[in-house]
């Protein structure tokens, strides 16, 4: 890639069309040089002033203007990644179909780079099979197509069809950019048709209404983990315990808060996935006992021990029954001595493919940006992973589970 990477922000007609005045903002502060190309009926929520203004390029909407230019050809040629936010049914129809009658499905034809769509409908559009089946022809042809958020409408309405934050959007595109190869474009999203669980966060586990026994797992591994998965293509299941982050773009995210309905949560998505990763610190014990009133210091008494039993061990559960034939399943191991020896041994004890160690402390990988580990296989190889961005290693740790992966089904 030479100068700055180009993209091409197509703007459907949905009412969402004016979250992605934020989206160009994040593009071009982060160094993208960005032709904004709306369809005529987004102009009725966002004006093409806004674009031309904002990105610093024309931002017609017709293959009939700066016809010189040949426009409904080089835009398309020279992109380096189109992503068209919001996408609606419209959009999302004749992209299918190949038609082309306006600029910017011009522009998705000739297009030889990544392409991101993230739609936004009413939920009754984005559920109908004529969507649906729109939607897997563009997934089929190599097109990341982001799922919809679930949340609040137009008007009053509520449900899936919301588009995911523009920055969760941004996301997706860093990760699609960052992964073209150099010389041969696009590497293409190798987790397209697979769905993957992930489980992210700490469990924690009550004593009472006010007080539990928790970890310090922020969530952002597992977080890191289900972002470049959409970005890789793959449908993302992300059991969340007790995180505060931003949901993934394109992420379905269950939220859960003990280990026991952590563990509920993962066998009900594990049933139809192609790999589950285990991300998340659970408990091994929780509190016998429940105080349903909150437990009162009483003068001159000893506070009473608190009694603890086993949490069910949901990794080794799911690496002895393997849901779907074929299934591959990740642990993750935060161990603070003999890391090695106690990751090695884990991976044994729990019978899964694949274990990340990593050495945890107060100061260390938990809450923080950055992680280094070792991904231990069954097979005896042991991959380190250098100190670098979560990302970093989710995007290693994808490419361990990728060639792993049964092969598709029909
Ligand atoms: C107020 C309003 C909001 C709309 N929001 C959406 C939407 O969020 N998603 C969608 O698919 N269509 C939405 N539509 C319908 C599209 O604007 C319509 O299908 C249009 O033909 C799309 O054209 P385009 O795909 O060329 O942009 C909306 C229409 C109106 C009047």
């Amino acid at each position: 890639m030479v100068g700055k990477p180009k993209v091409v922000l197509g703007v459907s007609g949905g009412i969402a069309a004016y979250k992605a005045c934020e989206l160009l903002r994040r593009l071009t502060e982060s160094g993208h040089e960005v032709r904004v190309v709306p369809t005529a009926a987004s102009l009725n929520f966002v004006g093409e002033a806004t674009w031309a203004a904002l990105s610093g390029n024309p931002a017609g909407t017709e293959v009939w203007e700066s016809v010189h230019e040949v426009p409904h050809v080089r835009i398309g040629q020279g992109a380096d990644l189109v992503v068209v936010a919001p996408a609606t049914a419209d959009l999302l129809a004749k992209a299918a179909h190949g038609l082309a009658d306006d600029l910017l499905t011009n522009t998705l034809l000739t297009a030889r780079c990544p392409v991101v769509f993230a739609p936004a409908m009413h939920t009754e559009m984005w559920e109908h099979p004529a969507t649906q089946e729109n939607v897997a022809t563009l997934r089929r042809r190599g097109a990341v197509v982001i799922e919809p958020a679930v949340g609040r409408l137009t008007g009053k309405d509520t449900g899936k069809g919301r588009l995911p934050d523009p920055e969760e959007i941004f996301e997706v595109c860093r990760h699609v950019l960052g992964r073209r190869g150099p010389a041969s474009g696009a590497a293409g999203p190798d987790l397209a048709g697979r769905h993957v669980v992930i489980s992210a966060g700490g469990t924690r586990e009550p004593l009472d209404p006010v007080r539990f026994l928790g970890n310090r797992s922020s969530g952002k591994q597992g977080y890191a983990l289900a972002r470049t998965a959409v970005a890789r293509g793959a449908r993302v299941t992300l059991v969340a315990a007790n995180t505060a982050l931003a949901d993934p773009a394109g992420a379905d995210v269950v939220r859960v808060g003990t280990a026991l309905q952590l563990r509920e949560a993962v066998l009900k998505a594990a049933a139809d996935a192609d790999a589950v990763v285990m991300a998340a610190a659970v408990a091994d014990f929780r509190p016998a006992e429940y105080a349903g009133g909150k437990i009162k210091k009483k003068d001159g008494e000893d506070p009473a021990p608190v009694a603890l039993v086993r949490n069910p061990d949901v990794l080794a559960e799911i690496s002895a029954e393997r849901a779907r034939e074929g299934q591959v399943v990740v642990g993750f191991a935060a161990e603070t001595d003999d890391v090695l020896a106690n990751g090695r041994a884990k991976l044994l004890r729990k019978g899964c493919d694949l274990l990340v160690v990593n050495e945890v402390g107060v100061a260390k990988t938990f809450g923080s940006e950055e992680n280094e580990a070792v991904i231990l296989a069954s097979d005896g190889t042991e991959i380190p992973v250098p100190y670098g961005p979560k990302e970093a290693l989710a995007d290693v740790l994808w490419d361990r589970i990728a060639p792993r992966l049964a092969p598709r089904r029909a």
